[in-house]
């Protein structure tokens, strides 16, 4: 009897990952829906109200337990299946540093409802409080959230995995004056009132609730698309993106129905510590992508991507990160050459190439690092965030697609999406679809599934990408380096795409006369575009090329993108004659930074 409910329960739970980075009990008692009540406070910077779960019983318990990092819990209160609502007892256990703690609340058996009363604490980790000077029009305060990987549990009691889904409503209380956007519909609102109300009716992990308080304008781009900024920021973000109704089709062509109705974007004032977060109808958006000629609008491509990779069919648990993120860079590729070309498509997949070999050279070809699908067990999702999950996931597709063609590919990517619409799959999922449906023909000593799944360091049977366009820009980079002067060198139509191949090209020990020469013949200490000015400043640091400081030091405190300040303060830590100018800068704009990037410099500086 024993051995039978032990298979039984084997069986049941056969393919469920269950998340190491929650305490939540879904198997138990599974959320369905969130109903948030929740005011902003700036002056406090604190969110004040409730969070009322509706849940199924799944199985008998005395307990639901929940995430919560910080939470002040004020009351919890339960309802029965009969309407009958009364005060809870409930346990905040000792927080684990990466955890948080979990909340545990008494439930009777015929538990329907569990509505938490709470306040968020100023420092939640998901939350980013400015001040009016912290914005791009200088006027009024802005709070935005970031709740992935496990962060919603700062501003949200709930169980915090990507694996529990629910359809959500909120109301949301602002200072008058003040609009508030969400990862929803909005059904009512209006900022002279401060009375905003929201509606997700899809359901979605708790990871992609989000949150953005401010003076915000909206520009329609589409009937379906719409760009939200602040008002000095919003008419060059609707210039930027205009192209993105055009994304949006080809997606649908690619990879089936858009299936979230709107798909709107916010850009954020410049401390957002991503370059974009595919919060669903709505992308949060990082102001250094507008370059003021489309040339970064990649990004969109990404976040409008994971509509399908990530939102609609979901990693199981962040060990598998590369569900998301891998098939999103592949996908995000398809979009741009629909909308650009294929010209620009394949040089987006050489530069990812390069960034994938260079990550894999320093992590070492055999670490556990290196390896797609990982176990997390004890670590922060945050700190072991890299490019494999990106690169080497988005390889595996590009590898898939040259083993059985595009066409193979495609049918089996709109199988997947339609199959795991609005669920979660993990690495084990994927693999065993892959074998039942694109491998079935395949020899296998043809292509090693369990290498690419499994194993570290990228499989030998990877595509190595080539770019005609790039095989130009080193003849100019060999030129250069056997002593062409730059201004005769032949970048005539070169874009964004060829500079920053041409300077991660570039030898690392260029002497300063030449970097000085370049930097004449192509301004790019005072280019206005963010990436190539990022791509620029590690080769100057890194050489010693000091008329590129005073540009690095007002990008470093103009911006919180953690992909650029992360290698920036590393290179000028490196460089005795710049590591003190770091610190300074550094001491001087934490509290400017989120607390994403704040926690990932405090780990630069930490080290020797
Ligand atoms: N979902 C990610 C951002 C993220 C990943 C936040 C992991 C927290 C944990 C987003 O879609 C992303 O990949 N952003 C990239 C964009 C780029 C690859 C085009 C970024 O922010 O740089
Ligand atoms: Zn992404």
């Amino acid at each position: 009897m024993q051995s039978l409910l032990a298979l039984l329960l084997l069986l049941t739970t056969w393919g469920v990952d269950p998340d190491c980075h929650s305490h939540g009990n879904p198997d138990q008692l599974r959320p369905l829906h969130l109903s948030l009540d929740i005011a902003v406070d700036f002056e406090r910077s604190e969110l004040q109200g409730s969070a009322t779960w509706t849940l199924d019983r799944l199985a008998p318990a005395r307990e639901l337990v929940l995430d919560a990092r910080e939470l002040v819990i004020e009351r919890v209160s339960v309802r029965t299946g009969e309407g009958k609502e009364s005060r809870a007892g409930f346990r905040m256990s000792a927080p684990d540093p990466v955890l948080g703690s979990s909340l545990a609340i008494e439930v009777p058996d015929d538990v329907t409802q569990v509505t938490i009363q709470y306040r968020t604490v100023p420092g939640a980790t998901a939350l980013q409080w400015l001040t009016p000077e912290q914005t791009a029009t200088k006027k009024s305060p802005f709070l935005f959230t970031q709740s992935q990987a496990i962060h919603a549990r700062s501003w949200i009691p709930c169980m915090d995995s990507p694996g529990v889904r629910t359809s959500y409503e909120a109301k949301v209380t602002t200072p008058r004056g003040l609009t508030a956007v969400m990862s929803a519909e909005t059904v009512a609102g209006s900022a002279e009132e401060g009375v905003f109300r929201f509606r997700m009716p899809q359901a979605i992990p708790s990871y992609l609730i989000a949150l953005a308080v401010g003076v915000i304008e909206a520009r329609d781009i589409s009937p379906r698309v719409r760009v939200y900024a602040e008002p000095s920021v919003v008419d060059r973000a609707a210039f930027e993106f205009a192209d993105t109704e055009k994304m949006v089709q080809a997606a649908e062509r690619l990879f089936g129905p858009y299936r979230w109705d709107r798909y709107d974007m916010i850009v954020l004032p410049p401390s957002f510590p991503f370059g974009g977060m595919e919060n669903p109808r709505l992308s949060f958006l990082t102001p250094t992508v507008l370059a003021g000629d489309r040339s970064l609008v990649d990004l969109v491509a990404h976040e409008l991507a994971h509509s399908w990779s990530g939102n609609l069919v979901t990693n199981a648990s962040w060990g598998d990160l590369w569900i998301n993120e891998g098939f999103t860079v592949y996908l995000e590729r398809r979009i741009v050459e629909e909308v650009y070309g294929e010209e620009a498509a394949l040089m987006n997949l050489v530069l990812g190439w390069q960034a994938l070999r260079n990550t894999v050279d320093e992590l070492g070809d055999s670490s556990e690092k290196t390896v797609l699908s990982q176990d997390l067990r004890g670590l922060d999702p945050d700190e072991v965030f890299s490019d494999i999950p990106y690169e080497k996931g988005a390889l595996l597709l590009h590898r898939l697609e040259e083993l059985v063609g595009r066409e193979a590919l495609d049918a089996f990517l709109r199988g997947y999406f339609d199959a795991h619409a609005f669920g979660n799959v993990s690495a084990r999922t994927v693999e065993i679809e892959l074998r039942r449906t694109l491998l079935q023909d395949v020899p296998p000593g043809e292509f090693d599934l369990d290498e690419w799944l499994y194993g570290p360091g990228i499989p030998g049977d990877a595509p190595i990408p080539r770019a005609d366009a790039f095989l130009a820009v080193e003849k100019e980079v060999s030129r250069l380096v056997a002593g062409t002067s730059p201004r005769d060198l032949a970048t005539t139509g070169w874009r964004t795409q060829h500079w920053l191949h041409f300077l991660r090209t570039l030898p690392r020990d260029l002497d300063t006369k030449k970097l000085r020469a370049l930097d004449e013949a192509f301004s790019f200490t005072s280019t206005g575009n963010s990436e190539i000015l990022f791509s620029w400043a590690q080769l100057s640091i890194g050489a010693g090329y000091e008329p590129v400081l005073p540009a690095v030091e007002t990008f470093l405190r103009s911006m919180g993108r953690s992909k650029f300040l992360v290698p920036l303060y590393t290179a000028l830590r490196k460089n005795p004659a710049t590591r003190e100018r770091a610190r300074k800068i550094y001491s001087e704009t934490a509290s400017l930074y989120h607390p994403i990037s704040r926690a990932a410099l405090d780990r630069v500086f930490a080290g020797g």
